[in-house]
């Protein structure tokens, strides 16, 4: 087995490599002048079984990427090519939701499936589809970090965990039960990436805990920040925002910083507020 890293992911593989004993190497991987990739393999991979490591954020180039990739690994002889995509883009749109919408989760999966024997992936946004095989072809894994968030609040005093919306309770209500504390659910109603109401209905004294948000992924971070807003109102202090993917797209870590709350991510997407490792998860599928 070889562990390759791809450039969203050198970090991780290299982990991933450590921790499996495998060989490790980087993949090369340039733009010529159009935009147009260019990559090369810096390693023998004949006869190995490839596992390409790549989180999908900026997905259409992290994607192209991947295809690249995997197709060229077979051409040079690989034996297997499986995709550690800790991240798995594309999955929010899982529906037709409008007239003529496109449902990108499974022309996602359906382009995956081609080029790679295997996928493995980390809490991926399972809402309207209830399995990744309901749309992928190949074999695929799916991995919670659950069980590490719930450790990590072992270092929160007194903590309420909220889960944002009806979509994020699976999360919040496991990582509650696993980590044995009180958990609420708010509703969520969504007008545009960036336009986001809660509602909270439980009466609760936020003052007495250590508020602590958890969700699938912080993305513009409106979903969290309407939660800041109304627990704050609410009395709530200490608060803390829990992802496992943190995308942070349109400047959304500067935001938290402002609004003066704790973030903290899984490393499934390189970030400075990674504090919880997956590749110990990951490792062990392998
Ligand atoms: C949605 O259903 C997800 O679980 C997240 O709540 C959402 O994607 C977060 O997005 P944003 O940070 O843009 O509000």
């Amino acid at each position: 087995m070889i562990i390759v890293g791809m450039p969203n992911s050198f970090a991780l593989a290299r982990r991933i490599a450590e921790r499996t004993r495998s060989e490790f190497s980087k993949l090369n991987v340039k733009r010529f002048p159009d935009g147009e990739i260019h990559l090369r393999y810096m390693a023998d991979v004949k006869r190995k079984k490839v596992v390409l490591v790549q989180t999908l954020i900026d997905p259409n180039e992290s994607l192209m990427e991947v295809v690249f990739a995997a197709r060229t690994a077979k051409d040079l002889g690989a034996r297997k090519v499986v995709l550690v995509a800790p991240y798995l883009a594309y999955m929010r749109q899982d529906i037709r939701f409008r007239k003529g919408d496109c449902i990108n989760a499974k022309v996602n999966a359906e382009l995956l499936s081609h080029f790679v024997d295997e996928l493995i992936t980390i809490d991926p946004h399972l809402h309207r589809i209830e399995h990744l095989k309901d749309i992928f072809s190949i074999s695929t894994t799916t991995l919670t970090a659950d069980p590490l968030i719930a450790s990590y609040l072992k270092k929160i005093k007194h903590p309420l965990i909220i889960g944002p919306d009806e979509e994020s309770f699976q999360w919040a209500q496991d990582i509650a039960r696993m980590a044995g504390c009180r958990s609420i659910i708010l509703h969520k109603r969504r007008y545009s990436s960036t336009h986001v109401e809660i509602e909270i209905e439980e009466d609760i004294d936020f003052r007495k805990f250590n508020v602590v948000m958890v969700d699938d992924m912080i993305s513009t971070g409106h979903t969290m920040f309407e939660v800041i807003k109304d627990v704050r109102k609410l009395g709530a202090k200490k608060i803390t925002c829990i992802a496992v993917h943190g995308l942070f797209t349109n400047n959304a870590f500067s935001r938290f910083k402002r609004f003066g709350v704790s973030v903290v991510t899984c490393n499934t997407i390189a970030h400075k507020t990674n504090r919880i490792d997956v590749s110990g998860i990951i490792s062990e599928v392998l």
